[in-house]
């Protein structure tokens, strides 16, 4: 597995939460692969099974919440073709459809995007090993 996230704060929430949850698959004995957006090895992409990307959600807290990395992502990603992906986002108050939106970005790049996760930001390692929970599940039951 490839896990790819876009941090933008100081506290990089995006980036402890994207730790977590490599800790929780290697834990059930997936061999995880790590990497900043801007930094992704694409012969480790093109090789991994699935890919897990995440941002933080922007926007204006009540409404327009969006995929902040989103940009960067649609940039730096390569085409995604077929690839399996799960998105998430790390958020503050109320995450809106920003995680399904930053599946849409993935799918445009030709991912089927199997499932999205969101992690409040002070509650990284429990909405994390949640999303964990939930990728292990979507595999359980293919
Ligand atoms: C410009 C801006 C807009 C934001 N808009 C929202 C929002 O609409 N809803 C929300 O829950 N959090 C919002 N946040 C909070 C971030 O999504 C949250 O702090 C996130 O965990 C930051 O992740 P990072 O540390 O990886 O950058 C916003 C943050 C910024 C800087």
């Amino acid at each position: 597995m490839v896990i790819t996230y876009e941090s933008q704060s100081v506290q990089k929430n995006t980036e402890k939460a994207a730790h977590r949850i490599a800790k929780g698959l290697q834990a059930a004995g997936a061999s995880v692969a790590m990497f900043p957006v801007n930094r992704v090895d694409y012969g480790a992409l093109a090789k991994a099974d699935v890919v897990i990307v995440g941002t933080w959600c922007g926007g204006l807290f009540l409404f327009g919440q969006h995929p902040g990395g989103a940009n960067k992502i649609a940039s730096e990603l390569p085409d995604l073709w077929d690839k399996a992906t799960f998105s998430f986002v790390s958020y503050a108050h109320n995450p809106g459809a920003a995680a399904e939106k930053l599946g849409d970005v993935l799918e445009a790049k030709g991912a089927v995007n199997l499932g999205v996760g969101t992690i409040h930001r002070d509650k990284i390692n429990e909405d994390s090993e949640q999303f964990v929970r939930d990728v292990l599940a979507e595999f359980a039951s293919a």
